[in-house]
């Protein structure tokens, strides 16, 4: 039996990895679930999977335990982020899934790879904030790192054991969201409910969000650039409606290889578990015959202005990468409260791109030094506040409600 961790088991990834792993129970000990608010839902799932330990926000262990007081082997129960901390520790968790969203994830995941555990990554924020060092430590540690996220788990499996000086470039692909084709002169109608509409994925509020402007497919061009230690030149994208083929890598001969398969985030999670052997994903198998086609375009940049900073976030290095996922999960958390209009995400991220760029050309950075160079983990977490802090001044400054005049045609 090998044992589980699953750290945000209450959201959208953290219930999928739960329904393949309770396919396989001869094979799998759910050793702890980490979750945050959402104790009705833990409890139904330490009935389920009886874990020994599990982690819960500050305040919530005590209404936790009232949930669960006629189990007979109630599990351990902590509180806060060291909690989930102490779940990816456990000794006899051999595999962590790391499903917290957000930068609150990047702390278990270092304590699972200081571990020297196998670590299936969902939370692609950690990689953002502190790509370089979380390789490393994964490396000092003998520990694994298996994408969970779609596109870089189809290029992990489309790499296999090939050299990777064959490689010429890799292509993300991207649904376009909901806004693909919607005019840009209508942008300024856009409300919460049409960004929270994804086409072909159903997925938690802050990543239908990102997907709405791309913001999603920046993170992960800076994710893949760490995971596979890939120069941003190779990393391409490609819009693909039917999300279908997640991910292509080209080598050198010419050759392209993809994986592909139904939008359903069981297979490359049954991937991350199963590796390297296959499981059951409980998914359906694809049928090219009802799809019928297959269709490709280039990613329009007035549209998507997010997706080009991924390459000036990593020309800008240091803590850069960091600050700009601080910054993008303060203002998706205000547009989520409505309290700022869809097109000020993508515009306050530009601000604080053209703010960094120039930081660093006047060589103004002084105090802000980690902004430029991540020297350790707690600069990627400077970075992160000030991030944030950017955007509280930017939205102090303006009224955010109000689309943004320069996104709309
Ligand atoms: N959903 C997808 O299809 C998909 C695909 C690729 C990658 N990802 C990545 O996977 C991660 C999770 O996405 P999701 O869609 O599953 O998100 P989600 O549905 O919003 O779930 C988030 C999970 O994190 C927990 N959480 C929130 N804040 C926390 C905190 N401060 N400390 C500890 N736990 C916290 C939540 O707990 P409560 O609900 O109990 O409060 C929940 O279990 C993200 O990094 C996302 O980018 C998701």
């Amino acid at each position: 039996m090998e044992g589980i961790v699953v750290l945000g088991a209450t959201g959208s990834i953290g219930v999928s990895t739960l329904a393949v792993l309770e396919q396989h129970p001869d094979r799998y000990k759910v050793i702890g679930l980490g979750g945050h608010r959402n104790i009705d839902l833990l409890a139904r799932q330490i009935r389920a999977f009886a874990p020994c330990q599990v982690a819960v926000a500050e305040g919530y262990a005590e209404p936790l335990k009232r949930l669960i007081e006629d189990v007979a082997s109630p599990p351990e129960i902590f509180e806060g982020g060291s909690g989930q901390v102490r779940l990816a520790r456990h000794p006899q968790a051999d595999r962590i899934v790391a499903a917290v969203v957000g930068a609150a994830g990047i702390e278990p995941v270092i304590a699972g790879l200081r571990n020297g555990k196998t670590v299936a990554l969902a939370n692609k924020e950690s990689l953002v904030m502190a790509g370089a060092l979380l390789i490393d430590l994964a490396r000092q540690h003998s520990a694994r790192l298996l994408p969970i996220d779609s596109e870089h788990n189809a290029v992990f499996q489309s790499l296999g054991d090939e050299n990777p000086a064959d490689v010429d470039h890799i292509t993300l692909t991207a649904s376009g969201g909901p806004f693909r084709t919607r005019p840009l002169s209508e942008f300024k109608d856009i409300a919460l409910e049409d960004a929270l509409r994804h086409p072909n994925w159903a997925m938690g509020p802050k990543i239908t969000v990102d997907s709405a402007t791309m913001m999603n497919k920046c993170l992960e061009i800076i994710e893949a650039r760490w995971l596979f230690d890939m120069p941003p030149e190779k990393i391409k994208v490609v819009v693909h409606p039917q999300s279908v083929i997640h991910s292509l890598v080209t080598f050198k001969d010419g050759s392209t290889l993809c994986q592909m398969g139904v939008p359903d985030m069981r297979i490359p999670i049954a991937y991350c578990l199963g590796f390297p052997q296959r499981i059951a994903s409980g998914c359906p198998h694809l049928d090219l015959t009802a799809l019928g086609q297959l269709t490709f375009e280039v990613p329009d940049q007035r549209r998507f202005p997010a997706l080009g900073m991924a390459y000036e976030i990593l020309a800008l290095g240091g803590g850069a990468p960091a600050a700009l996922n601080g910054a993008n999960e303060e203002l998706v958390s205000l547009f989520l409260k409505g309290s700022i209009h869809f097109t000020r995400i993508s515009s306050v991220l530009r601000h604080l791109v053209n703010h960094l760029k120039h930081l660093k050309t006047t060589a103004k950075a002084g105090d802000h030094s980690f902004l430029l160079c991540l020297r350790q983990l707690e600069d990627a977490f400077r970075a992160d506040a000030w991030g944030r802090s950017f955007v509280t001044e930017q939205i102090a400054r303006n009224d955010h409600r109000r689309p943004d005049p320069f996104l709309m045609g």
